[in-house]
């Protein structure tokens, strides 16, 4: 909680009603200037129940007032495991019991896969029977099947989750998978320079994949090959990330190792959140 003297938390506001209300006016202009600046959510922020269900719990319902049930429901189911607080064990823990994943995360009202496969599609407009893209944080294998709509034909995964792995392998699109968590320590399954094409579509928020997880990624793609991500805007200010995603991706732009060729943003990443794309082009002398 940012202002906690508007907040029943914090007590009550005990001036005179025109003072008062000249301070909650103070705490909505200081909270634009926050929301402008970036500024992340204080950590471990108190969540009052006061009996209000539609009490304000930032990126856990921020945007849910005007969603139909199924939507809500499903917003919600995914916002647990992106809420912060899980240990990765925890949230693979999660992902391995969410057997309704690819109801709640379906077509329309995720538009991940199919944005991230767009991405591939722009990055690779020929060969596309050949490319080995190996897909990140591959889950139940939704960004294979939209890269299949697209042409494409050769695919590896990768996935902490061994049950949402199993779904991916009932697909059969997929010729190879890794059961591993992608940090910064190098896999020891993949070597340099494997892959001409690495994806990643909802890989990255918090708890997922850590920030110098874009070193392994680079470690493991073609000199000259294209790493694509695609994610939740918002989640570029999460405490895990506000101060080392983008800034690392910017770090390792400085120091020789990649191009950003593309960074775009998307409507409808997820319900009415927005997404962002982000294409690198590794460099010939990355290794
Ligand atoms: C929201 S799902 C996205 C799945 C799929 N890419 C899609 O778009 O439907 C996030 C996935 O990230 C995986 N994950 C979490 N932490 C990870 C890590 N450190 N490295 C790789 N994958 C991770 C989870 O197991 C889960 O399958």
């Amino acid at each position: 909680m940012r202002f906690r003297c508007v907040d029943t938390s914090g007590g009550a506001l005990q001036f005179s009603p025109k003072r008062t209300c000249n301070i909650i006016v103070a705490t909505a202009v200081l909270h634009n200037i926050c929301i402008d600046n970036k500024v992340p959510d204080p950590v471990g922020r108190a969540v009052i129940n006061d009996g209000n269900d539609n009490v304000y719990r930032g990126t856990l319902n921020d945007g849910t007032e005007n969603m139909d049930s199924e939507d809500k429901k499903a917003f919600e189911v995914n916002a647990r495991v992106f809420s912060g607080g899980l240990s990765k064990e925890q949230v693979i823990d999660y992902y391995n019991k969410w057997d309704d994943y690819e109801a709640h995360l379906q077509p329309g009202r995720y538009n991940g896969p199919a944005y991230a496969a767009e991405a591939v599609d722009r990055s690779f407009p020929s060969n596309k029977d050949t490319i080995e893209i190996l897909d990140v944080a591959a889950g139940t294998g939704l960004v294979g099947e939209e890269l299949v709509k697209k042409g494409f034909k050769r695919f590896h995964a990768l996935d902490p989750s061994e049950n949402m792995l199993r779904k991916a392998r009932m697909k059969n699109i997929y010729e190879k998978f890794f059961c591993e968590f992608l940090s910064v320590e190098p896999s020891p399954n993949i070597s340099n320079g494997t892959y001409p094409c690495v994806v990643c579509s909802g890989g990255f928020g918090s708890g997922h994949i850590p920030s110098d997880g874009l070193l392994e990624m680079i470690r493991i793609t073609k000199p000259g090959g294209m790493i694509i991500i695609v994610m939740r805007e918002e989640y570029l200010n999460i405490p895990e990330y506000c101060n080392s995603l983008e800034p690392l991706m910017k770090k390792y732009e400085k120091e020789g190792l990649w191009v950003c060729v593309e960074k775009s943003i998307v409507h409808k990443y997820f319900c009415d959140k927005t997404g962002i794309i982000f294409r690198f082009q590794v460099n010939q002398n990355s290794q």
